[in-house]
């Protein structure tokens, strides 16, 4: 038995590769482009374990997806690969137009030629899981109910239009070919091997660093904090059990201001690894310009999820920020060699690109 996992060298998908290889004997072929988000230092504990196998490749590369497909035969496609980071879709949108559009139709091509032609049990078992985001609901009020399966898109950012796009193309591709799909649609994810540039990690590393801890205008923003591990648990409850066509909006039950986020960072670090000045890290808290287009709000009802599969998140805030920011300070290579690029170089040494 084997899974096809895309984009497995990234935060999210990363943490899912590890923990499967952890629980489980079934092949991972793991196929990523290797970006700037994409980092085999997260996977350098499976050297030498014969359940992965990692392909540097594209999405968008449907000779590439169809030869994996024929040879690896899997039961399943998890795609996790996709530009993610909204303020670079807002610098320069057209690699998520390219990856998270266009990849993932080429993807579903690929895939829809492998599975209309696997023997009608394997047709009936197969599953193309795509991981999409809450961003595609827009932005909340204060008041609002949190975002449901059934409230509409109204995504704000080039990324999140990109990621609606995608999650367009995957129920089409359902209800007009019949290709057995799962969509799950989560909430900011926070924990291990997360890349510096989203809020949590930046703001570990900087305070540890003395720099800024950079605030987008108020601070005032929601977002809903799922801890990375509890999120690969719900996808796989979703590949093992979800009813096919249908999404699940996965979320932590943790709203939380930005300000706050950090500010709890900041009090944890002080104890863990208090500045050497007696200062408290919260003194490097800077206000800065606020990103254009902003969502204020995100919240997500995770009760389908909950009661038609049986998940629910393991860790609260509390717990998931504290083995976070430990996390952070006990991995020093990893950090080391993401912020340096230094794991851009092994890459270019292992691949030569
Ligand atoms: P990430 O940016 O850390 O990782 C993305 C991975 O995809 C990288 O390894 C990158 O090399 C790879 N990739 C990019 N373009 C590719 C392509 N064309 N072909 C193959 N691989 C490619 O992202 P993440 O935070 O791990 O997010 C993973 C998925 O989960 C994304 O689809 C994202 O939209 C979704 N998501 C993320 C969050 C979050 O809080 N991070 C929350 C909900 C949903
Ligand atoms: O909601 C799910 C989404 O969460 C995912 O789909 C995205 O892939 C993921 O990147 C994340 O998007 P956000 O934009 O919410 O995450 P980010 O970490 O970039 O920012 C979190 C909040 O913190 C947001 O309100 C912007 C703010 N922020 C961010 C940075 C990087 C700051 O105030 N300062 C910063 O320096």
């Amino acid at each position: 038995m084997t899974v096809l996992v895309t984009g497995g060298a990234g935060f999210i998908g990363g943490n899912f590769v590890l923990d499967w290889c952890a629980g489980s004997d079934e092949l991972v072929v793991n196929l990523d482009k290797l970006t700037y988000a994409g980092n085999l230092d997260t996977l350098s504990t499976l050297k030498g374990r014969d359940n992965h196998v990692f392909v540097q490749g594209d999405i968008g590369d449907k000779v590439l997806v169809t030869k994996l497909l024929n040879e690896y035969q899997p039961r399943a496609v998890i795609n996790f690969a996709a530009e993610s980071h909204v303020d670079r879709s807002i610098h320069g949108p057209a690699d998520f137009i390219e990856t998270n559009i266009v990849g993932t139709f080429n993807l579903l091509e690929a895939v829809r030629a492998y599975w209309s032609d696997l023997p009608s049990d394997h047709k009936a078992a197969f599953r193309f899981l795509h991981v999409s985001t809450d961003e595609v609901y827009g932005t909340l009020s204060a008041t609002d109910e949190p975002f449901s399966e059934t409230t509409s898109y109204e995504p704000n950012s080039p990324y999140s239009a990109s990621k609606a796009a995608s999650d367009h193309l995957v129920r089409a591709w359902h209800h007009t070919y019949g290709l057995p799909v799962l969509t799950t649609n989560c909430s900011n994810n926070y924990g291990p091997y997360h890349f510096p540039e989203k809020l949590i990690p930046l703001v570990i590393l900087n305070a540890l660093a003395g720099k800024p801890l950079p605030i987008y205008g108020d601070g005032q923003q929601i977002r809903d904090w799922l801890f990375v591990k509890d999120h690969c648990a719900a996808i796989r409850r979703v590949l093992e059990a979800g009813r096919l066509g249908e999404t699940y909006n996965v979320g932590g039950w943790n709203e939380k201001a930005n300000l706050d986020v950090v500010n709890t960072i900041c009090t944890l670090l002080d104890e863990l690894k208090p500045r050497a000045d007696g200062k408290g890290y919260a003194e490097q808290i800077t206000y800065v310009t606020d990103r254009p287009g902003h969502d204020r709000r995100y919240a997500i009802d995770a009760r389908k999820i909950e009661r038609d599969l049986g998940w629910k998140p393991a860790e609260t805030f509390d717990t998931g920020i504290r083995k976070t920011v430990q996390w952070y300070l006990d991995n020093h290579e990893w950090v080391q060699n993401v912020t340096s690029g230094g794991y851009r170089e092994w890459t270019a040494k292992q691949y030569g690109a």
